[in-house]
């Protein structure tokens, strides 16, 4: 969806990285290069730091050590807003304000724009045509409130593509959505893909995105294990679903759906091995 092919550098660079909260270390020493128009997923069990890494990227969590670099500059840095799509774990869509699936839409096209710009009917067009991608071209007015758990992810990757971003980072973005939804989303992703956008896709199903998807990286507690095709990937994977979580050592306290820093006493010990 981008106008011209990017060049130049890596989108996604980074060289012993460690990120994490405060200065807490959760992903460590990374070193990982994702090239212009890649389709990457990012594995691993629940806590390993799959959504840390990807917050990472975006400026949302700290790097406490090494280099990370996103589209040629380091992370937080970039001055173009919007060339960097984000699809979070959880949506939180429905606040205070009733919105339109429209509206949610255009405030990712505002992204790029800048916000004190209006929308141009050029920008309402991809709008439009953001939200007939994943399949809600009939709700466009509907309240976002009124949709679905499932549709209401589709209306977060909406949101982003309508953005047109260079990269687009998905943080599971088929969790809750049904089989057939997921078949459109992949078209979706394998569309935006072949258009060059590079793809970073955190995600437990592989399957509906094999198609897409040809790396995976697998990160084990906050260390990337595998590096390689993603066929390959989940026998690297599937043993550390079930070992993780020694009796007594589960890690808590945190939810998955709640992305915030936590500000209570928290165990240390639990990352480390
Ligand atoms: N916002 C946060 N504040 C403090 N610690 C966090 C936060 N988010 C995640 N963590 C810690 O990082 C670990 C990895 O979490 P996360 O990156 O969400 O893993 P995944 O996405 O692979 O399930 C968690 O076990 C938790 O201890
Ligand atoms: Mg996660």
């Amino acid at each position: 969806m981008t106008d011209s092919p990017p060049t130049g550098p890596a989108a996604v660079r980074l060289r012993h990285a460690t990120i994490g909260y405060g200065d807490v270390a959760v992903v460590r020493d990374v070193d990982l290069t994702v090239g212009t128009g890649e389709a990457v997923a990012v594995l691993g069990s629940n806590g390993s730091g799959k959504t840390t890494l990807a917050r990472g990227l975006l400026g949302l969590a700290n790097v406490l050590g090494g280099e990370v670099d996103v589209l040629g500059a380091p992370v937080g840095g970039l001055r173009e807003r919007g060339r960097v799509g984000y699809v979070p774990q959880r949506h939180s869509i429905s606040g205070a304000v009733p919105a339109t699936v429209r509206e949610v839409v255009g405030v990712g096209r505002l992204a790029r724009l800048g916000l004190l710009r209006r929308l141009r009917p050029a920008d309402r067009t991809a709008v439009t045509e953001a939200v007939a991608a994943v399949g809600l071209a009939d709700r466009l007015d509907d309240p976002v409130a009124s949709l679905s758990g499932g549709q209401q992810r589709r209306v977060l990757v909406a949101r982003a593509l309508a953005a047109d971003p260079e990269l687009l980072i998905m943080d599971e973005p088929t969790a809750g959505v049904d089989a057939a939804n997921q078949e459109a989303l992949a078209g979706v992703l394998a569309r935006i893909s072949a258009t060059g956008t590079t793809l970073i896709v955190v995600t437990h199903e592989t399957a509906p995105l094999a198609g897409v998807l040809s790396r995976a990286i697998v990160v084990d507690h906050g260390l990337v294990a595998y590096d390689g095709p993603l066929e390959q990937a989940a026998a690297h994977e599937e043993p550390g679903l079930h070992h993780h979580h020694p009796p007594g050592r589960r890690p808590s306290g945190y939810r998955q759906d709640q992305p915030t820093v936590t500000t209570g006493p928290r165990r240390r010990g639990d990352e480390e091995h």
